[in-house]
């Protein structure tokens, strides 16, 4: 079989993670990039030795482009997305998957009426410990779930900030809860399933410069009876850890900062779950918003075979709506002041 053709739309900071990594697939090639900025495309385009395009939409008239990953600002995303499919091409979006949920909704819906693949980047379902937990909760090793925390403890300054799309309701749709705390949010959906409810509350406590919220709760009803707690700021200095935790029957599982924090079973020890327990990395400071691209590889590779294989990527576009939905939902409760049903 052929190398999937990748085009990339938005070579900005993680933009230049994606490049790095499709250019290293063994089923995967960067055929082209896209950016309205020409230092930035012309960078790109050099490092890769590929066509850029000033506009992603000359990129999707090149035939060598099979499949696009879109990196753009969030507000931007499912327009893009739903060009791309529409001209037949497959879909790797970052997340999250936009910030309007009827926007995001359409663009599944586009997707899917086209007959291409979309994936939308939570790569922290790539993480080995996340990994392992999810094949132990779903073997029913732990039991009779009760609930799960979501905490994403993290500081941003003001340099994070002066990019001028973040902590803007019209590109970011939000703040700590959309653009940070996402990817636990979404690991507690993982593990925990379908929400029925939430509610919440959001505030701007420090970062006089952005419009969103850089505090937010949230209290959520799972469809199968569980219950979950989110804690989600960009103000806390000096950024602590983002924080999974899981509570059952039979045992109880913390993962912090992508790493196996603790673990204990009523059947006692598990070998796989020793070998990844690393509660020293687990415990460092986590203060910069750098990637560690190992787990966005591996969301790739899923991808890739999803594509060759005609079968769904591990990550679906209805996941992603799912956590727009349930941050969305928290957002509408702290407006309303009350519990908000999904
Ligand atoms: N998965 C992760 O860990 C992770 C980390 C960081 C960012 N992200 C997500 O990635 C997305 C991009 O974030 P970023 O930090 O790379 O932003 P960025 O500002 O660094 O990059 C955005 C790029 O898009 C380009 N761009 C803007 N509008 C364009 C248009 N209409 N056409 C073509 N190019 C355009 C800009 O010139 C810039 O190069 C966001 O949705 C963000 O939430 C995900």
């Amino acid at each position: 079989m052929e190398k999937i053709g990748f085009g990339l739309i938005g070579c900005g900071f993680i933009g230049m993670l994606h490049g790095e990594i499709i250019a290293s697939l063994e089923n995967g090639y960067l055929a082209a990039v896209a950016d309205s900025s020409s230092d930035r495309r012309k960078e790109a385009a050099a490092r890769w030795g590929c066509t850029g395009y000033e506009t992603y939409q000359e990129m999707l008239k090149d035939p060598a482009v099979q499949a696009i990953a879109v990196c753009l600002p969030s507000g931007l995303h499912s327009q893009a997305a739903r060009d791309a499919a529409q001209a037949g091409r497959h879909v790797i979006c970052e997340k999250p998957i936009d910030i309007s949920v009827e926007r995001a909704a359409e663009m599944v819906q586009v997707c899917r009426n086209c007959g291409v693949e979309l994936s939308v980047i939570m790569q922290h379902r790539f993480d080995r410990p996340v990994m392992l937990l999810k094949k132990t909760v779903d073997e029913g090793r732990l039991g009779k779930l009760l609930w799960g925390a979501s905490r994403t403890i993290w500081y941003r300054d003001d340099r994070y900030f002066s990019n001028p799309w973040r902590g803007t309701w019209k590109y970011d749709g939000g703040g700590a809860l959309i653009n940070q705390s996402i990817h636990y949010i979404d690991l507690l959906l993982y593990i925990f399933g379908k929400p029925e409810s939430v509610s919440g509350k959001c505030r701007k406590l420090l970062h006089e410069q952005i419009e969103t919220e850089d505090v937010g709760i949230g209290t959520v009803e799972f469809e199968n009876g569980c219950l979950g707690t989110i804690e989600g700021t960009t103000a806390a200095y000096p950024g602590l850890y983002a924080e999974l935790a899981v509570f059952a029957e039979k045992g109880t599982v913390i993962i912090r900062n992508d790493e196996l924090l603790f673990y204990q079973f009523q059947d006692g020890k598990d070998p796989a779950f020793e070998e990844l327990l690393n509660p020293q990395k687990a415990n460092s400071l986590h203060q910069d918003a750098g990637v560690d691209p190992a787990s966005h590889r591996r969301q790739y590779e899923d991808f890739v075979t999803a594509v060759r294989e005609k079968r769904k990527p591990v990550v679906t576009g209805e996941d992603a709506l799912m956590s727009l939905k349930l941050i969305k939902g928290i957002y509408e409760s702290s407006q309303q002041g009350k519990e908000v049903r999904l």
